[in-house]
């Protein structure tokens, strides 16, 4: 039996939540068309559509909000923020912006031209949209372990060296204005990665003078992994393993509402004097001054504040205990999962699970509207839904390689007895499983449809 770990902190303040019935679910959701982002929160009794801006902050935290300095230059908030990114993440130069694809935005926008690569382990959505955005093209170069499900591999989210030297060689490194990793692998499963992967990626982007950027939305957590499974780290801690990994870049981007532990926010951070120029010119132009770049003050001190609780050792066994007591306890009733669990998400393998729903049926969207009828319980379809699209020059749909329904997990919000919930409702729907029914689309938007898309259950025939 997986052990569930004792929480490090103890609840002062409460949100209370609404309790539904099936038969309210059901109709609920046939009035949001069968899609999970149409639902009212308040309708949901277990929110696992994200752990982006759902974290609860501390009584720290809310005490730094009262003191937060709303002045429009140079407030106090800031150059408390600016020393806590400096110690941590130890980059010369940084922005303040109101969240990550912001950064990546202002990045993209200053560094990248059209037909240029940026090549990672794996970028996640915004990453990849905001390179496209400007005619670029993201490239992802994960190891092999990475995509299949059942494999234990430690770092399932290290980004495969020789296929990365590979393309750079093929593409020019002329055409490659900077590199990047993902730290932890959110679009694989929550996976992390290595120091000894990122040191040797960092090398071969340097030995072709190609800049490095990491995307550290979850490197609090990606530290711990290293500690946990890294030989060498086990004496480490969280803060000296991070310098670390920065150490062997150029840059980050970060969307500061995962492991900043805060609602809003994030930053960018760079060496580069030049860059760091450019950077602020267009911050300006899109985002705010340089030191409240879209947030307020008070945002900027919470994060200041919630930085440090991310790295904090005890916050952080309790973390990645809770996800693979959860992940564990899944596979136990049966589920199958993507193996290990990762850092902040589960994610049920729904075409394994329901092998009787075609790819062009949708078994992961069929799942996550059970889970929300049966459970109240809400989650997002990362599968054919989410990543099906048609080639460009074929016509012909293209489905991803895995259908999956992630379970991401708010941090420092759901106790034991809410996942021990989720677990039994899953077993519940494992043991009818074979009555679940395929999906289809009803209306469509062209781009990014699982947001807006409506569906219907396929009647039986
Ligand atoms: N990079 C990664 C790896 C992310 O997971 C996200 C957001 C972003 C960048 C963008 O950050 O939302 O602050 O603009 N992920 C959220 C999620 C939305 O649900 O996984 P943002």
């Amino acid at each position: 039996m997986p052990i569930y770990p004792i929480e490090p902190f103890r609840i002062k303040a409460i949100e209370s939540t609404r309790q539904t019935t099936k038969e309210e679910r059901e109709q609920l959701l046939e009035k949001a068309g069968y899609n999970l982002f149409k639902l009212r929160a308040e309708d949901v009794m277990i929110d696992l559509l994200t752990d982006s801006g759902t974290a609860a902050m501390s009584d720290n935290q809310w005490a730094g909000i009262m003191l937060g300095d709303e002045s429009y230059a140079g407030a106090k908030s800031f150059y408390n923020l600016k020393e806590v990114i400096s110690t941590i993440f130890g980059f010369r130069h940084f922005v303040p912006t109101h969240q990550g694809r912001a950064a990546e935005n202002i990045l993209c926008n200053v560094l990248l031209e059209s037909g240029e690569s940026i090549p990672s382990n794996m970028h996640f959505d915004t990453t990849g949209a905001n390179i496209r955005a400007v005619g670029g093209r993201p490239i992802d170069l994960l190891i092999d372990e990475g995509n299949d499900p059942k494999s234990r591999h430690p770092f399932k989210g290290n980004l495969d060296i020789e296929k990365l030297r590979q393309f750079i060689e093929a593409t020019g490194k002329e055409n490659i204005p900077f590199g990047m990793i993902t730290i932890t692998n959110n679009a694989g499963g929550g996976q992390p990665v290595s120091m000894a992967n990122i040191k040797a990626v960092s090398e071969v982007y340097h030995e072709y003078s190609i800049p490095f950027f990491i995307d550290a939305c979850r490197y609090a957590e990606n530290a711990y992994f290293i500690k946990l499974r890294e030989e060498g780290y086990a004496n480490r801690t969280p803060l000296e393993i991070a310098q670390e990994m920065f150490s062997y870049a150029d840059g980050c981007t970060m969307s500061a509402k995962k492991d900043g532990l805060v609602n809003i926010g994030g930053f960018l951070c760079m060496n580069d004097d030049n860059l760091f120029e450019s950077v602020q010119q267009e911050l300006i132009l899109r985002e705010g001054f340089p030191t409240y770049g879209g947030l307020a003050g008070r945002d900027l001190e919470a994060l200041a504040r919630g930085l440090w609780e991310g790295l904090d050792e005890r916050y952080l066994d309790y973390r990645l205990a809770q996800t693979a007591y959860f992940g564990e306890s899944l596979i136990e009733a049966g589920i199958p999962i993507v193996e290990p669990p990762g850092g902040h998400a589960i994610y049920i393998d729904a075409g394994s699970f329901l092998p009787h729903i075609p790819a062009d049926q949708f078994p992961g969207q069929a799942l996550s509207i059970e889970m929300y009828i049966a459970g109240g319980i809400r989650t997002v379809e990362l599968g054919s839904v989410a990543f099906a699209y048609p080639d460009p020059d074929t016509g012909e749909i293209k489905h991803p390689p895995l259908e999956l329904v992630r379970l991401a997990i708010p941090r420092r919000v759901y106790t034991r007895s809410h996942f021990d919930y989720v677990i039994a409702v899953m077993a519940d729907i494992a043991a009818r499983k074979s009555t679940l029914r395929g999906i289809e689309i009803v209306t469509q938007p062209e781009l990014l449809r699982h947001f807006t898309a409506t569906f219907k259950i396929i009647a039986e025939s």
